[in-house]
């Protein structure tokens, strides 16, 4: 046990508040103290990310600031000298597994008390979950939040030299920070932030409290970044917002990701993709832009959530069914061939038989290239949370059968469609089951595992030879 201890505790109150104030961009806020040079030399570290895109992005972020401190990556959390999990809090099942990883390692520390165990991201932002590991989990020496992460040099300092037991969260609406190390996990692929945050409180939903107010970064910062990229070889950028549509709100920019897409687009790279895309904020002028660069790639991801407009206004999700079939169609009808995919939540509050059939009649009515089908999970502090929750889990369990059973069957009626074509394929590597066999994805992002001499990076043509639901099987044509 520690006996010093530095805490700043997050706050769920300060967290749902958001001010008219413009949002601040740090381009000088990280920086590597004197005495915290050097500090991970000689050291490993561990990092797992759990959870989003966002996720990922800050990981990437996280593993630039450690490596700049010269700790070096392993992938054995038993040779590491710091483990670092970066959380999700989305639902509860995804914190029970952080939660089981921390008790795990739990003998480690016991075996090896100089190892720091570490934990970021959505779920450090919890009051509830802090409290709760400082209370039963004293194997955790470092805590830091997702406004926090430029600070962990100094963070890191207070844990492994001054050994003080130390939780920085700050529950606020957040700035952007630029100039941040980072330490991309793929050479071909990035994410690329737009903008952080989310300000449309769906009522269900943890992220408005975990990652702050809705703050776009500059069109000139993100255009700088894909240029970057571009220059270094990477193919595809994907990017990234919690609802990408609102991007350039708060900066007073009219039709912003439109504005910012096409410029995108114009750099030249290779694919451009983005998510997560909200049904109310999309605009026509983005459709036109989707339909007009052919490195769009031609696939969009359109969380539904539920086909039911009673359910959709208790979720504040600020469409109704009709709305969204609307949209649907027309970006279907600009965008030929493109693929869609959608989020689905079943088992909401209230949610009778009639309203699940609704749910179904979207499905059957878009007929989607893939869902990702969720339980409700009540989150502490949500408004949905204050709701009773009476739907039996026996019945949240049997609509989920019924739902993914169809999401099955729509992949694989959209797939067939691809048997004796010939696709483009971005080659992200081999294939994790068999290393004989080469992975990647098309332009509207179907996976294809195929035979092949090619490296990941390299964009091919693959002649798809047998279809699955959620895969293609395929040769590569050499030239
Ligand atoms: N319970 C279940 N699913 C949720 N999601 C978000 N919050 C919850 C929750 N409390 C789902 C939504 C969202 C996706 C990322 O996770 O479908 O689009
Ligand atoms: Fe959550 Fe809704 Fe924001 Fe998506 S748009 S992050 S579901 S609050």
């Amino acid at each position: 046990m520690k006996n010093n201890t530095h805490y700043d505790l997050p706050s769920i109150g300060d967290a749902r508040k958001r001010s008219k104030e413009k949002i601040n961009i740090e381009r000088e806020l990280f920086n590597i103290p004197a005495e915290c040079r050097g500090l991970g030399n000689g050291r490993n570290y561990f990092l797992r990310t759990y959870g989003c895109q966002a996720n990922q992005r800050d990981s990437e972020t996280i593993a630039g600031i450690l490596e700049e401190l010269g700790y070096a990556a392993c992938d054995n959390e038993n040779e590491a000298d710091l483990i670092l999990l970066n959380t999700c809090a989305i639902r509860k099942n995804a914190e029970d597994k952080v939660l089981g990883e921390i008790g795990n390692l739990k003998k480690l520390k016991r075996s090896n008390p100089d190892l720091i165990i570490a934990m970021s991201g959505c779920m450090a932002q919890e009051e509830g979950i802090v409290n709760e590991i400082l209370k039963k989990y004293p194997q955790v020496d470092l805590i830091f939040g997702t406004h926090n992460i430029y600070n962990l040099p100094k963070l890191l300092f207070n844990a492994t030299v001054a050994k003080e037991k130390t939780v920085e969260v700050f529950s606020k609406e957040g700035e952007i920070i630029e100039a941040l190390p980072s330490s991309r996990f793929m050479h071909h692929k990035a994410w690329v932030n737009i903008s952080y945050g989310c300000d449309k409180f769906c009522t269900y939903c943890i992220v408005p409290y975990t990652r702050g107010k809705e703050r776009s970064r500059l069109i000139q910062d993100i255009i700088a970044e894909v240029k970057d990229l571009k220059e270094h070889g990477y193919k595809e950028v994907c990017l990234l917002g919690q609802n990408v549509n609102a991007y350039g709100r708060d900066l007073d920019l009219q039709n912003g990701f439109a504005k910012l897409l096409e410029e995108v687009a114009i750099t030249g790279i290779e694919r451009v993709r983005f998510m997560t895309s909200h049904p109310w904020n999309f605009d026509d002028e983005t459709i036109d832009v989707c339909a007009k660069y052919s490195n769009i790639m031609p696939y969009i991801h359109l969380p539904l959530q539920s086909g039911n407009d009673e359910i959709l206004r208790r979720m504040n999700r600020r469409y109704n069914s009709n709305e969204y079939r609307i949209l649907f169609d027309k970006l279907k009808k600009a965008i030929p061939g493109c693929a869609f995919t959608t989020d689905i939540i079943v088992g909401f509050p209230n949610e009778s038989d009639e309203a699940f059939e609704d749910t179904l009649k979207m499905l059957d009515y878009c007929q989607y290239d893939n869902a990702f089908t969720f339980i409700y999970s009540p989150r502490e502090g949500t408004p949905a949370a204050m709701m009773e929750d009476n739907v039996e889990m026996h019945i949240k369990e049997e609509r989920l059968a019924i739902l993914n059973e169809k999401v099955a069957h729509y992949a694989n009626l959209n797939n067939q469609k691809y048997l004796n074509q010939t696709v483009e394929v971005l080659i992200d590597g081999v294939s994790k089951k068999n290393d004989r066999i080469l992975s990647g994805y098309t332009r509207d992002n179907k996976l294809v595992n195929f035979t092949g001499n090619a490296k990941a990076g390299d964009i091919v043509n693959v002649r798809i030879t047998a279809v699955k639901s959620f895969s293609l099987d395929g040769e590569m044509i050499e030239e």
